[in-house]
């Protein structure tokens, strides 16, 4: 087989064999066919389009270039959920303890990555002491003993795909929904789930900016795990303005705190009780939507949520006194209000700059090296919909530095647009694929 044949191939719209797929995923990961012919392969694939078939055989073939991790030690259906990123968005940190404490296994591998701000393991890594370095066997322990374990990517996962998808980003063949969707679906079949519950971002703070990208990405990354034996849902929720009210590291631990103890935003919790009961429906713990959602509810009002996350927190080394105090979370030394320059209705928020904002603040990681801040960040106070007077505060910020602070505040007074009229709220949930 000759990589050269595959290349034309794919530039005439012809379909790729499940052997051509295979060779050209191998040879690239062994470093045996050289970047420049992958990625004149990606452009032809960007503009020609793979069907299902070809993204199915193109996300196994990833699967199969590094580790798959075994979770069969573990009793029950093993569920995964997995968000394509958004800004603020902290449901991780509070879904985990709630299906765990509804007695479904949540074995899960996350990243620190780069964004805004830190992925969930950074943030965990605020309560003083937590660590996800622990053999797979202790994981598995723990997801037996408590029902859930986070544990850091192993850096075997899928080398194929983190090998493309750099090359993708430096060749402008990210943004092809096939290989968006093959990307995400590979890394979550090899971190061992029998089950995935996926939550597709939509609008300005996402990935995917507009409804119809993102229906198709979801529909897309259904298929591809139907196709592998995978029950898989998508939620298509609204990224148009920040999940919740906290933007930051520590900030949105604290706001998942508040969360399962019943008093978090409205969006979120509600975020939070929709994936949720998708994911205690595929573990088939329950056997309808209505009835998940109870459960759900009920353990977030008895307090089993947060003892959850006490237990989870105390497995995995950390303090879980923070939980209960959460003053004692390190604070940064600047903390302000943001003052709307003038009066009237919240007609959006761009997500996107409100995520800068934090990123400037040093909340996140701009390349792998960056140390991040866990204590900097925003917390909005106004959201779509909502009214703001004139020297009313429409955030708070928290910043450890005066001059990226001045810079900050300026990004995030631009974010908010502000209009006479009354606006109406729009659905956090715009649709499910199954
Ligand atoms: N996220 C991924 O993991 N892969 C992509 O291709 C795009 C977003
Ligand atoms: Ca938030």
């Amino acid at each position: 087989m000759r990589m050269y044949d595959l290349i034309m191939k794919k530039r005439n719209g012809e379909e790729l064999t499940t052997e051509e797929i295979n060779f050209f995923v191998e040879g690239y990961t062994k470093g045996e066919i050289p970047d420049y012919q992958v990625s004149a392969l990606m452009m032809a694939i960007y503009f020609q389009k793979m069907n299902k078939r070809e993204t199915a055989d193109l996300t196994m073939a990833m699967v199969k270039s590094g580790e798959v991790v075994d979770l069969s030690g573990i009793e029950g259906i093993k569920v995964d959920k997995h968000s394509t990123g958004g800004v603020g968005d902290t449901t991780t940190l509070i879904l985990g303890p709630i299906v765990a404490a509804a007695g479904v296994p949540v074995a899960k591998m996350s990243g620190r990555g780069l964004g805004h701000t830190g992925g969930t393991i950074d943030k965990l890594e605020s309560f003083k002491g937590f660590s996800v370095d622990m053999p797979i066997e202790k994981f598995i322990e723990n997801v037996n003993d408590i029902k859930i374990a986070i544990g850091g990517q192993t850096a075997n996962l899928a080398p194929a795909d983190k090998k493309l998808y750099a090359l993708r980003d430096v060749t402008a063949t990210v943004d092809n929904i096939s290989l968006i969707a093959s990307s995400i679906m590979s890394k979550k079949i090899a971190s061992g789930a029998d089950a995935i519950v996926l939550d597709v971002k939509t609008g300005s703070g996402a990935f995917m900016k507009n409804e119809e990208s993102s229906f198709e990405l979801a529909k897309e990354m259904v298929d591809i795990g139907t196709n592998v034996g995978r029950k898989t849902v998508a939620i298509i929720t609204d990224m148009d303005q920040p999940l919740g009210y906290a933007v930051g590291n520590i900030l949105e631990v604290k706001e998942a705190i508040e969360t399962l103890k019943g008093n978090g935003p409205s969006d979120l919790t509600e975020l939070c009780l929709t994936l949720g009961s998708y994911m205690l429906l595929l573990s088939e713990k329950v056997t309808d939507l209505d009835e998940a959602r109870r459960i759900l509810k009920d353990i977030i009002r008895s307090g089993k949520g947060i003892e959850k996350l006490k237990e989870l927190v105390e497995a995995q080394g950390g303090d879980p006194a923070f939980v209960d105090n959460p003053s004692l979370f390190e604070k940064a030394s600047i903390i302000e209000p943001i003052i709307a320059s003038k009066e009237g209705y919240i007609k959006g928020i761009k997500a996107d700059d409100i995520g800068r904002a934090a990123l400037v603040l040093g909340a996140g990681r701009e390349t792998k090296e960056s140390e991040i801040d866990l204590s900097v960040g925003v917390v909005l106070h106004k959201k779509i919909g909502d009214y703001v007077k004139k020297g009313e505060a429409i955030a708070t910020i928290h910043a450890n530095d005066d001059e990226k602070k001045k810079v900050a505040t300026k990004m995030i007074l631009e974010a908010y647009e502000i209009v006479n009229e009354k606006v109406e709220r729009k659905p956090l949930i715009k649709g499910i694929v199954t």
